[in-house]
């Protein structure tokens, strides 16, 4: 095959070399016997507009991108889909005909992760931890899959009434909860510093579904705090999968199936 025939794509942050989105493109590619290459791709902090603008110009199809350059790549694109504009971020470019196209997959990455673990969805009652980026981006989609009732806590108060304002939430204040959710979704980033979120005294009971968006080879610190009162817990590598899986969709028109690449990637942490 030349190499006109095949497709170019990247994913686009800084720091980049622990992305783990060419080998899940990779992967996405061989199974779908899609032409493409994705390469991982470091960009200056003050250069993400014009660096775009060059690999387009060298041919590149499309982009994923990640911190710090989200926002960057919301104001960047000419057109946007209305997940992407309630997010305020775009992880996902397309070069169109009609110029940049930006979207965002994660939460329909996390609904669908949300869906293959069997968490409740549809009529549940849904708290969210943290009122930053990565909550933004996934309260319109756990609305699109049916939540009956979505709650947002945060440390800093004034940020989850803004947040739930705007989008017409709830807020559950961080000291306790009257009644334990049905699925309690940490989108703070205090694991990071292997801290735990907030969580109210009684959010959590043993009926309860946990989902950390971080993921890592061990539990985090979340979900050792869940399991220890009887909730399931997850981590995130099935979002990052899921993600994926939908940009991927939105570039090549195929959906690829994210369940066995979701295994290497565990195999490969675990080992
Ligand atoms: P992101 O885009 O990853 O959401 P962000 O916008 O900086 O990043 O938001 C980080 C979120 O994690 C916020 O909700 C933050 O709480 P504050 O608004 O109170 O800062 C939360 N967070 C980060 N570290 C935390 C910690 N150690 N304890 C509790 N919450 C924390």
């Amino acid at each position: 095959m030349s190499a006109s025939a095949v497709d170019r794509y990247a994913v686009l942050g800084n720091p980049i070399a622990h992305s783990k989105s060419p080998a899940i493109h990779t992967a996405f590619a061989a199974q779908t016997a899609q032409p493409l290459s994705y390469e991982r791709i470091e960009v200056p902090l003050d250069a993400f507009a014009a660096r775009v603008g060059e690999l387009i110009r060298a041919g590149f199809r499309g982009f994923n991108v990640t911190v710090p350059f989200k926002e960057q790549a919301f104001t960047l694109a000419q057109h946007c889909t209305p997940r992407a504009r309630a997010a305020g971020a775009v992880n996902t470019l397309m070069a169109t005909a009609d110029g940049l196209l930006g979207d965002n997959t994660d939460g329909a990455g996390l609904v669908a992760d949300l869906r293959r673990l069997g968490a409740p969805l549809a009529g549940a009652r849904v708290l969210l931890l943290g009122a930053g980026g990565a909550s933004r981006g996934v309260i319109l989609p756990l609305r699109d899959a049916g939540v009956a009732e979505l709650a947002i806590c945060n440390r800093t108060a004034d940020k989850a009434l803004t947040l739930a304002s705007e989008f017409g939430t709830a807020v559950q204040e961080p000291a306790s909860a009257d009644t334990p959710y049905d699925v309690v979704i940490n989108a703070t980033s205090a694991g990071l510093a292997g801290a735990l979120p907030p969580l109210p005294a009684g959010a959590v009971a043993a009926h309860s579904f946990a989902y950390d968006m971080l993921y890592g080879a061990q539990p985090t610190a979340f979900m050792q705090h869940c399991a220890a009162l009887g909730a399931r817990t997850a981590d995130g590598l099935g979002m990052l999968v899921g993600q994926a899986a939908e940009s991927f969709a939105l570039w090549r028109g195929v959906r690829p199936d994210a369940a066995p690449v979701l295994e290497q990637l565990r195999a490969a942490m675990k080992a």
